[in-house]
């Protein structure tokens, strides 16, 4: 980058985009401009570096980033060389010899929600990871625990006594079997007696996130969120324009002294919230803390959307009951999902809206993308009324509550004293916080190529945050497996640890 092709690259110290995602940013536009002959070679980071004014391993963590994409070539020792996306071939008249291939990333409607996802700061696709490695991330079930035979007999019951109709479009609000099934469980998970009209069939409670932001936001509408929150919820509430505004969690859920001088001088449209086995630390929100929140929206005129994505993943006592079941005002949306106790795959949730809502909400519904599959949705209100659901959770339940015992031994006799994390009475996943000196995108990268996969807290904080924490999943591999990863964990703790002591930096090299 000298000479005629100088790029002029700004940094914009106050974005909440990394100084090293928004420089690959103009880089990668440059590209896709045209403005770089393929194979030319870009200044070196050193040179980039001081030219920017920024820490060399910014500049490696921006070519780093042009690498992945597959817009940069790194040659031994030579530098960074670029690689043009191909031309397609001219056709005549179309398109004059040389023209650039056409700016489509021009035509984004927001860059920087895009730019803000940390899943592609984290992916581990890019990384050498070892095919056997343990999986301790990731709030899903795990694979081999699906009972195919059971859904395989549903499914061609369905087919056979439904015939041909099953596969034409399905009702917007959903397959009215399915429905009447949750009314019932919503009665017996002590949500009270809801109007089945209130209740949507969504494809996923991820669909439901979206369509609640469709249906309620307007761009720059404060929302406020636990910090940290579920990333696929931060994610969607940004890319409908909403404004994030964190509440901190603590011991018994939402910080609601926070919450509450937050209200006090902040108009908001909701509190996104997940009162059970939050994702991502797995803490439940205490009884009294309940009451709290519920008189707090009365007070305010608070809307809440709790997230009620786990809950039948409980360890000990009973099903934790739905916020629903005490919303005496009608202010609460309530999202639920099949994904977390059965198979993400069918992409089967549902949302209990307010009724004044529904008809609008089957407009908004219809227009994203019509309606769930039927199939799917009465294969598994089959597969529920038969009892295969209740005898799977049974299942699964014994053998997370073992998984979960194994993983906070382990993590008693390998992390340091100084950790802390959270004891979760049910879910999937268990928030740890590492002294300060430990970055855990570092220890991410370096945990991967050894054969341990976890999440770094960064991935949690639509604002900022969790640098030194991690989330670590229970329910995906045997005792053995999370023993030895968390094992592997604490010794590159420690060694992180020793080598800050000594007052070097903590690793060498640049990740992120
Ligand atoms: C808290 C939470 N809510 C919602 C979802 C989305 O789930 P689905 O769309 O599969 O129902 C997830 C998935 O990880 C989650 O962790």
């Amino acid at each position: 980058m000298s000479g005629p092709r100088s790029l002029s690259i700004r940094i914009d110290r106050d974005s909440r985009v990394p100084a090293y995602q928004q420089i690959a940013g103009a880089i990668r536009d440059a590209i896709h401009a045209g403005r770089f002959d393929d194979g030319e070679r870009l200044a070196s980071t050193r040179a980039l570096a001081a030219r920017l004014g920024i820490h060399r391993n910014t500049a490696v963590a921006a070519y780093r980033s042009l690498e992945s994409a597959g817009l940069l070539r790194a040659g031994v020792g030579a530098g960074s060389f670029v690689v043009a996306p191909v031309m397609p071939a001219a056709v005549p008249g179309e398109a004059a010899e040389g023209t650039p291939p056409f700016a489509w990333r021009r035509l984004l409607r927001d860059p920087q929600a895009l730019e803000g996802d940390p899943r592609q700061w984290l992916s581990a696709r890019h990384l050498p990871v070892p095919p056997d490695a343990i999986q301790l991330t990731g709030a899903i079930a795990e694979r081999k625990q699906f009972p195919l035979e059971d859904l395989a007999g549903c499914l061609r019951a369905v087919l056979d006594d439904a015939g041909p109709g099953i596969l034409d479009y399905g009702p917007t609000e959903g397959d009215e079997r399915l429905r009447e099934w949750i009314v019932e469980q919503l009665r017996e998970w002590g949500a009270g007696e809801i109007d089945i009209e209130r209740v949507f069939i969504v494809s996923g409670s991820q669909q439901g996130l979206d369509l609640i932001g469709k249906l309620l936001l307007a761009p720059g509408d404060a929302v406020v969120l636990e910090a940290p929150t579920y990333t696929g919820a931060f994610l969607s509430l940004r890319h409908a324009g909403a404004r994030l505004v964190t509440v901190p969690m603590g011991e018994a859920g939402l910080d609601l002294d926070a919450l509450e001088a937050l209200l006090e001088h902040e108009p908001v449209k909701f509190l996104y919230t997940m009162p059970c086995f939050q994702n991502p630390t797995g803490i439940s929100l205490g009884s009294a803390e309940r009451d709290r929140l519920l008189g707090l929206a009365r007070r305010y005129r608070l809307a809440i959307i709790e997230d009620h994505y786990d809950t039948d993943l409980y360890y000990s006592g009973q099903r934790p009951r739905p916020l629903l079941g005490d919303d005496r005002e009608g202010q609460v949306i309530h999202l639920g999902t099949f994904s977390k106790i059965l198979f993400p795959g069918l992409r089967i949730g549902w949302l209990v809206i307010p009724a004044g809502l529904a008809d609008s909400l089957r407009q908004i519904r219809w227009a994203t993308d019509l309606a769930s599959a039927t199939l799917a949705q009465r294969a598994l209100e089959r597969f529920c009324r038969a009892g295969y659901l209740d005898d799977h959770l049974r299942r699964i339940r014994r053998v997370n509550a073992r998984r979960l015992r194994a993983m906070l031994r382990a993590l008693e006799e390998h992390f340091p004293a100084a950790a802390r994390w959270t004891r979760p009475g049910g879910g999937m996943t268990l928030w740890a916080e590492l002294p300060a000196a430990v970055d855990t995108v570092e220890l991410f990268h370096q945990a991967a190529a050894r054969g341990v996969l976890f999440s770094p807290g960064i991935a949690f904080y639509p604002n900022g945050g969790g640098r030194n924490a991690m989330r670590l999943s229970f329910n995906r591999e045997s005792e053995a497996r999370i023993q030895r990863g968390i094992a592997l964990l604490g010794e590159m703790i420690a060694e992180r640890l020793s080598v800050s002591e000594k007052g070097r930096p903590a690793l060498e090299e640049p990740l992120l």
